[in-house]
């Protein structure tokens, strides 16, 4: 049923197979179409086991299940919260909404992913200064964890919730454990671009019942357990339908298949464009990455800029993209604090993001080799 390579090579397209039509199917003529159902819970435990968890519960989006993660933490008006400064913007933007300020800790060169020497001293400084961190929001980004183990230490040790957003990293590992088994909570996204998607949604994956059952209660208008509606605190309605997640059953069905699929991508770049002066996402020994989006950077010292290369393969109608640009570089984030260490600054400027998706098929990969091997000489 896959069709992507046809026309336009989009970066991340969905890659749907039968199994979803079926499952979807089942859901209409059972009339479970409306928000909650035997899917949703059948979709939550499917979640739970890939992800280690005791707990998940599916909601609407990854932003919401960041922002529901943050308030059953506790973060609210006032509080600071630590988060990795290269991600979406989406991760920011749901401290934001609790209340909260971020304080933007800059990546480790050798993981993109948060530097847990930058968090300490974020950490630190918050204690010394009296205005302490109440929250981190690490990210494992571009489907590779973060340093779990660094992280929950730091955490510990300054008494501050580990909140894991693993929104690009399902089927990913740390160590011998899956993404999105750190933290108090973790967060998956189901956008249309990830590795399995639900056309839009998300989960958030947790040991701790309490948190699950309060997540549910805030993503659920917060009712109370009467049968009037009754309420005593502000919800949210960020649950997932049941129909949305009878496709989301179909799609983490072939989740090994499409991590498989997008490893064999990332190899066949790494193959080919390795006599070029480029250098791929490095991959620390702890991890065992998803391979979510193959990036490279190109070397400074290269005349080809990422752009001149984006606009290349614009020209033949395949999708690329920069690297993340930092938040604390974002016009609607530079007042906050941040803890810099120019790596995320280089990173967005000789950084790009090449087609990865699960079905691109050999040949189209191969057109955008050739793309890239005209222009980085
Ligand atoms: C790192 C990261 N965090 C959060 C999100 C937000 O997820 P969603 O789009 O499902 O709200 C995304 C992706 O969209 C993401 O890439």
């Amino acid at each position: 049923m896959s069709a992507p390579d046809r026309g336009r090579v989009f970066l991340s397209p969905p890659d749907v197979g039968e199994l979803e039509r079926s499952y979807v199917m089942a859901a209409i003529d059972s009339n479970w179409v409306a928000p909650m159902g035997p899917d949703v819970e059948a979709f939550e435990a499917e979640l739970a086991a890939v992800a280690g968890r005791r707990c998940a519960v599916a909601v609407s989006s990854g932003t919401a299940g960041l922002h529901l993660s943050l308030l059953a933490s506790g973060v609210g008006p006032g509080d600071r919260v630590a988060v990795s400064t290269f991600t979406f913007a989406a991760t920011a933007n749901a401290i934001v909404y609790t209340g909260a300020e971020p304080v933007f800790v800059d990546s480790s060169a050798s993981s993109w992913n948060l530097d847990p020497a930058l968090l300490a001293d974020a950490l630190e400084a918050g204690r010394r200064t009296g205005r302490p961190i109440r929250a981190v929001v690490a990210v494992d980004l571009y489907g590779q964890t973060c340093d779990y183990d660094a992280i929950a230490a730091l955490c510990e040790e300054f008494d501050t919730a580990f909140i894991s957003d693993a929104a690009e990293a399902l089927g990913a590992h740390y160590r011998d454990r899956p993404a999105g088994s750190a933290g108090r909570a973790a967060v998956f996204s189901f956008n249309g671009n990830k590795i399995i998607t639900t056309s839009g949604g998300g989960v958030i994956v947790t040991d701790d019942e309490a948190i699950a059952r309060r997540v549910t209660y805030l993503a659920t208008q917060a009712r109370e357990a009467t049968p009037h509606y009754e309420h005593v605190e502000v919800g949210f309605n960020y649950r997932l339908s049941n129909l949305l997640a009878a496709f989301g059953r179909g799609q983490i069905a072939d989740l090994t298949k499409k991590v498989q699929a997008r490893r064999r991508v990332n190899v066949r770049y790494r193959e080919q464009l390795a006599d070029l002066p480029v250098r791929f996402a490095p991959v620390p020994s702890w991890s065992t990455p998803n391979c979510w989006l193959t990036c490279l950077t190109i070397d400074d010292d290269c005349a080809a800029t990422p752009e001149l290369v984006r606009l290349a393969l614009e020209e033949v109608d395949i999708e690329s993209r920069p690297l993340w640009k930092p938040m604390h570089q974002q016009p609607v984030y530079k007042e906050f604090d941040a803890v810099l260490n120019g790596v995320s600054d280089a990173l967005f400027a000789r950084g790009l993001c090449l087609p990865s998706g699960s079905a691109m098929s050999a040949d189209t990969q191969q057109r955008v080799i050739d793309v890239v091997r005209r222009v980085v000489r």
